[in-house]
């Protein structure tokens, strides 16, 4: 496989005119949407999705139209947690629509692409598999960047896997860094982790809406959502107990309405 830096000139200006045309699609494709907010956390097993899923629902109920992409291509939750079936996907000659779930949540996930739940992890040819995923991976979040047609929408949530990988990737195809909400758990080892993330976003030039700590008052014990705030300067928006009743989540939605809109910009 060759790299960008194997190719030779006229190829060189060929890609970024590929990259360019890309960008402009995803721009178009995005118009409609109010703001984009990457909920992430650098920590695996926090609750992203389940903070994602619930706060599109409370905006959602809050009379604001919301939709959740789905960047996890390995470990898709979403469709499960807003109760979206399967199939079949709709598809239009240049268009996807999305999948509507609970609270009339619109979602895309490659849960609902994959017909027998394989993770794309293991669909590429084994001798080549690390090469072969990163490859497939950037290419299905760029064709449900370009192809799904969101409609007029308040908020995207694109909820990310752990690590800041699919982050990067994100700003690429964007052109523009999307806003970030952090999600923590209290403890000193979640915190060491999601501030590693809030510095990547940072250094990329994300505006950062503030943390969610999740899964307080049972045992987890530390006060990483305060510390990071206070690192960060930017505020403890929600504190998430196990199980929460419906209306907790309707503080978070209002900051996170409350946030800038994204300009969209294709270069
Ligand atoms: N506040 C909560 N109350 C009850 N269960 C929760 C809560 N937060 C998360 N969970 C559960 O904890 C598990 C992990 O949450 P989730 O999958 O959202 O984490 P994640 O950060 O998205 O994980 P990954 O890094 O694998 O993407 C799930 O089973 C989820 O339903
Ligand atoms: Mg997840």
């Amino acid at each position: 496989m060759r790299t960008y830096h194997d190719l030779t000139d006229p190829d060189r200006s060929g890609l970024a005119q590929q990259i360019g045309a890309q960008r402009q699609r995803v721009a178009e494709r995005l118009a409609g949407v109010g703001r984009i907010v990457a909920v992430m956390s650098g920590k695996g097993g926090v609750g992203k999705s389940y903070v994602t899923a619930h706060l599109a629902r409370a905006l959602a109920r809050a009379g604001k139209p919301t939709g959740v992409l789905d960047a996890d291509l390995n470990g898709p939750t979403i469709p499960r947690l807003l109760e979206v079936s399967r199939a079949p996907l709709t598809a239009h000659s240049a268009h996807v629509e999305p999948m509507v779930g609970l609270d009339g949540v619109r979602c895309i996930s490659m849960a609902l692409l994959l017909e027998d739940g394989a993770p794309l992890a293991f669909r590429g040819p084994s001798a080549e598999s690390f090469v072969w995923r990163g490859a497939m991976e950037a290419t299905a979040l760029r064709e449900f960047l370009g192809d799904v047609e969101w409609g007029t929408l308040d908020t995207l949530l694109l909820d990310l896997p752990p690590g800041m990988q699919r982050y990067v990737e994100l700003c690429d195809i964007l052109g523009t860094p999307p806003a970030v909400l952090t999600v923590t758990i209290p403890t000193p080892e979640s915190r060491d982790a999601v501030r590693r993330a809030m510095r990547a976003a940072v250094d990329r030039g994300s505006a950062l809406l503030g943390v969610v700590e999740n899964m307080v008052g049972g045992e987890l014990r530390g006060s990483a959502a305060d510390e990071l705030a206070s690192e960060f300067g930017t505020p403890v928006i929600g504190r998430v107990p196990f199980h929460p009743s419906a209306n907790a989540w309707d503080q978070i939605a209002d900051q996170v309405s409350r946030a800038p809109r994204t300009a969209h910009r294709a270069s």
